[in-house]
């Protein structure tokens, strides 16, 4: 039985990731090791959480010789690496701790990787190919685009937030172990995601939290920046995808061609809230606030998938109109969760962001 540790796995999209390797691979054993942040959230995934083929691990990845001991005890086959800070207005706040966690804490997984990949006798002359490490990394270590072109697996890292600094620092290191030590290992570079079990401090979940709830829905600056959007069930499939058949020390970006100005998306949602929510069309809109821009704020991104749409055959399985409306109904029916996250230490939060606005 194969086992492969999935990082970050309560989080928004590392529960989809383990939720669809746990339905799909029986014969896998999956690990999910996860810290439980704020972002961090069993409930993501009670729907797998006592399938025999999974274990969940709480653990932090910036503690070496706890990732050591880990690897030392499961002897992984493989390892889908997706535990970040991932905000970035967090990151304008406290950019150390996304130093620590998304560079110091890739760097202790590649070093127990190369370990207990490389370096144990009966790996030796192998070169570790079976092991792979696969690194799950985003579209804003490009930087922004102007009004046209798009993100390849060539443009140049520009990162700007200290969100993109430390996750483009991570790619580097990843790509680092493979040419120096011959680490097996793929990187992918996803544009935004959007779906179930989103973290309601990110644009689409809060917008419709504070919509339900009547409150004013905070848009940066002019609205005018563009995101490139992706179902995030899309972007469980291109890493499943990834992960069994890149070759090692390849590079793809994922992207779902589907770019909207944060305004436009904001009325196509005021739409279906409206309609959902049976209020007068009309209504949810008032609540759009113009707040002070995001410092350092990108203006637009915009992914080329199509290396691997060419060599792995991933393509996008919804309309961005047809997911969203999908996203909304989730939020609505699960209002449980989003209760017990939107109380308690999320009300601070957000109440102390929003006051300096
Ligand atoms: P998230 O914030 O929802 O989840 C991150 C998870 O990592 C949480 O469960 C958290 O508890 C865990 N974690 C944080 N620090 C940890 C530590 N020190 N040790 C162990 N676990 C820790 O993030 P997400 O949006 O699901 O993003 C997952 C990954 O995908 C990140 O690497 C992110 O950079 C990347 N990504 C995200 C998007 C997006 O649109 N959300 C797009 C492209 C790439
Ligand atoms: O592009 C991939 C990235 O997408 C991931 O790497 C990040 O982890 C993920 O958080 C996301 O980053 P963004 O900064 O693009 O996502 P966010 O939802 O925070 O913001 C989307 C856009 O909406 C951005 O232009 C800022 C704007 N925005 C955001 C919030 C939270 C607002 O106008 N108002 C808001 O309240």
């Amino acid at each position: 039985m194969k086992k492969i540790l999935i990082t970050g796995g309560a989080g928004f999209i590392g529960s989809h990731v383990v939720r669809l390797f746990v339905n799909k691979y029986p014969n896998y054993q999956i690990v999910n090791l996860d810290k439980l942040t704020y972002a961090g959230n069993l409930a993501n995934l009670t729907d797998i959480e006592k399938k025999p083929n999974y274990e969940f691990v709480k653990g932090d990845i910036v503690d070496a010789e706890f990732i050591n001991n880990l690897f030392c005890k499961y002897k992984f086959d493989g390892v889908i690496h997706l535990a970040a800070e991932s905000h970035v207005d967090r990151s304008i706040t406290n950019p150390l701790e996304f130093v620590m966690t998304n560079v110091i804490g890739t760097v202790n997984l590649l070093n127990a990787a190369k370990a207990n990949w490389l370096q144990i006798p009966s790996h030796i002359g192998t070169d570790g190919k079976e092991f792979r490490f696969y690194h799950v990394s985003t579209d804003e270590v490009y930087g922004s685009l102007g009004e046209t072109g798009m993100f390849t697996e060539n443009t140049g890292y520009d990162p700007h937030s200290p969100y993109s600094a430390s996750k483009a620092s991570s790619d580097h290191f990843v790509r680092a172990y493979h040419d120096t030590y011959g680490l097996n290992i793929a990187i992918s570079n996803c544009s935004n995601n959007y779906g179930s079990y989103h973290f309601p401090e990110k644009l689409i979940p809060l917008s419709i939290n504070n919509i339900k709830n009547n409150k004013p829905i905070p848009i940066y600056g002019k609205g005018e920046n563009i995101r490139d959007w992706l179902w995030v069930e899309d972007h469980a499939r291109a890493i499943d995808l990834i992960y069994h058949k890149a070759k090692t020390g390849t590079t793809y970006n994922i992207g779902g061609h589907n770019e909207w100005t944060n305004i436009d998306l904001i009325h196509l949602l005021c739409k279906i809230m409206d309609k959902k929510l049976n209020r007068t069309p009309g209504d949810s809109a008032k609540l759009i606030t113009y707040v002070k821009d995001r410092a350092g704020h990108d203006l637009r991104y915009a992914i080329d998938s199509s290396k691997l749409q060419n060599e792995l055959g991933w393509t996008p399985s919804l309309q961005f109109e047809e997911g969203l409306e999908k996203t909304v109904d989730w939020y609505l029916q699960n209002s449980e969760w989003l209760n017990n996250i939107t109380s308690g230490d999320y009300k601070k939060y957000y109440e102390k962001q929003y006051s300096k606005r």
